[in-house]
């Protein structure tokens, strides 16, 4: 392997530029030329390539979003779009490439790799849901930003003695809601597994507040509900306890990587590199129980998410005792 391009596709994370990073200076540390491809799939299509050799990678290590810019693009699904784009790897002699995203950047990895690419995939989500790793790139940075925003949130609910209905992403995978919920101690974790009406949020707030509590934060998985301002106006009604609705929308994105995000960014960028210099493709990296794992794509995408109904049950508990 001579030369090896990455990219970064689907919603950004905090983690994607330690991972491009590591990915870059790996490659030139073992003699690989490493190419940066600019806005996803969509950059690749469009011939968005250049070399990394002269590019100083190091000053983007702290730095939250992606410096190589994201896109979104259905168009990929194209076999003609796929062609061209194979093309303009083969155009520059590339014969590999580290794609990191969610599970449609895996989807367009794994078509790739059938092609004749040789593809390495990363988990780069806030969301947590590639479930080929026990944490994506950008879900422990995410998971903090909401820990702050909910203590912030906790304060003046607090000082005015309310309620707070706050929404937070996850495209359908709980843990930012379920774990953010553990460590601000919400009374209320919502996510799609331990759904309940606005109706009875509204129950249990009013039955918290009868118990002395004096603020009150129910965390909401997004796509539950509609509109969290019309939640909040039931609850307000049903517990007779001033609420606010908010949802923490793309806040939740961005920021300065953590310290376990950079490293494990860092260990998974090297691993890619690691396999790609062994000739591998169609693997995706992950960290499973403290080791950096790699598992055939298609593999990856079946393999079923954790069911934490039990767990949301006992946080709900705790938090609610
Ligand atoms: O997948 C990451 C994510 O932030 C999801 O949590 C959310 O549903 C979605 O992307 C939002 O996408 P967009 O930035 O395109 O509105």
């Amino acid at each position: 392997i001579k030369k090896i391009a990455i990219l970064t596709s689907g919603g950004d994370a905090p983690g994607m530029n330690p991972a491009i990073r590591a990915v870059v200076k790996d490659a030139l540390a073992k003699n690989i030329e490493p190419f940066l491809v600019y806005e996803g799939y969509k950059g690749l299509h469009e011939g968005k390539i250049e070399s990394a050799k002269n590019i100083n990678v190091d000053k983007y290590i702290n730095r939250g979003g992606t410096f190589i810019f994201s896109a979104r693009y259905p168009a990929f699904k194209d076999p003609a779009v796929r062609q061209e784009a194979k093309e303009q790897l083969d155009k520059l002699g590339i014969d590999a490439l580290v794609v990191i995203g969610g599970d449609g950047s895996y989807h367009g990895a794994q078509l790739l790799h059938e092609m004749g690419v040789k593809t390495i995939a990363l988990p780069g989500t806030i969301d947590n849901d590639i479930t080929s790793s026990d944490f994506t790139i950008g879900y422990d940075t995410a998971l903090n930003t909401i820990i702050e925003n909910i203590d912030r949130i906790r304060d003046t609910m607090e000082s005015h003695s309310r309620a707070a209905i706050v929404e937070v992403m996850g495209h359908g995978c709980g843990d930012l809601a379920l774990y953010s919920g553990l460590a601000t101690g919400a009374e209320v974790i919502v996510t799609n597994e331990c759904k309940i009406s606005p109706e009875e949020i509204g129950r249990i707030v009013k039955e918290q507040t009868e118990k002395g509590k004096n603020s009150i934060i129910v965390i909401v998985s997004e796509h539950i509900y509609e509109n969290i301002h019309d939640v909040a106006k039931i609850v307000e009604k049903i517990s007779g306890k001033g609420t606010r609705g908010m949802a923490l929308e793309h806040l939740q994105r961005g920021g300065i990587p953590t310290a376990a995000e950079r490293i494990n960014s860092a260990r998974m960028g090297m691993k890619a590199v690691e396999l790609i210099s062994e000739g591998k493709s169609g693997l995706a990296i992950g960290i499973i129980k403290g080791a950096t794992v790699a598992t055939p794509i298609l593999e990856a995408l079946k393999i079923p998410r954790t069911d934490r109904t039990e767990k949301t049950k006992k946080f709900n508990k705790l938090n609610q005792a």
